[in-house]
């Protein structure tokens, strides 16, 4: 894993745009892996005005709510609907993504199992991270799941996720049951960039690079894998070399 600490949230954002630029183009049918949250929304920025060309790409989002449809305020489609695709040419057959509003949730999760390993899996998974150490919406616990799965949200997870638009701020609206990538897919990225930024994110950043690998903080399972580039502002680097 390595640490690439940058002076803003701006320089973080540049830092990966630069480095998914120069994936898009060097493997025109990249499949890439995306996060939601408010970490990546300058990522995206950057993307939907870069000009690349996303004709041949093909995009794995981490996860969704559950009951939330691809137009339901709060859903992570409309999310990246409104950050990222309606800005390039990705073809809309390309967009992978969980259906939160499915009758079967858990079928629904078989069958983007199947479609990420038809696809080969990622090239190149760009992550955020939880401030309780999560990542997609792999919780920690007293155990992980490897397949893609339906999960039950922790509080401080809905509370995080509780923003004003969608949400009215208002935690106990937020689903409290998600879809999510599990460890297998994201461990199997042939390639990862973790983005975090603030304050709020210290204590993961530190226990995910330097604390023991443990199920308390999922993140920390990024340690085994030989390709990870964590990209973090100062604030967010603030517990590194604490240990
Ligand atoms: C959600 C998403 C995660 C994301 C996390 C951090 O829980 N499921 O994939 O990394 O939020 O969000 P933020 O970037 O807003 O701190």
């Amino acid at each position: 894993m390595t640490i690439d600490v940058q002076d803003s949230y701006a320089a973080v954002s540049r830092r990966v745009l630069d480095a998914v630029s120069a994936a898009i183009a060097g493997r025109p049918t990249l499949a890439l892996g995306l996060p939601t949250g408010r970490t990546p929304i300058g990522l995206y920025a950057g993307l939907a005005a870069a000009g690349l060309d996303w004709a041949g790409v093909r995009t794995f989002n981490l996860d969704e709510f559950e009951g939330l449809g691809p137009r339901a305020p709060g859903s992570f489609r409309a999310f990246m609907d409104a950050h990222l695709f309606r800005h390039v040419n990705l073809p809309p057959e390309a967009i992978g993504f969980l259906r939160g509003d499915c009758p079967d949730p858990v079928a629904e999760c078989a069958r983007y199992e199947s479609a990420l390993v038809a696809a080969g899996g990622l090239d190149l998974l760009i992550l955020g991270l939880g401030g309780n150490g999560h990542i997609g919406f792999n919780e920690p616990g007293p155990s992980l799941v490897a397949a893609t799965h339906v999960v039950t949200l922790e509080d401080a997870t809905r509370r995080a996720n509780a923003n004003a638009e969608a949400f009215g701020g208002d935690w106990q609206r937020v689903p409290a049951r998600a879809l999510t990538m599990g460890m297998r897919q994201v461990l199997g990225a042939r390639q990862i960039i973790l983005l975090a930024t603030g304050a709020a994110k210290a204590d993961a950043v530190a226990a995910m690079a330097e604390g023991p690998l443990t199920t308390a903080c999922p993140a920390s399972w990024l340690q085994v894998h030989p390709d990870v580039r964590v990209v973090v502002d100062r604030a967010a680097a603030a517990g590194l070399g604490r240990r």
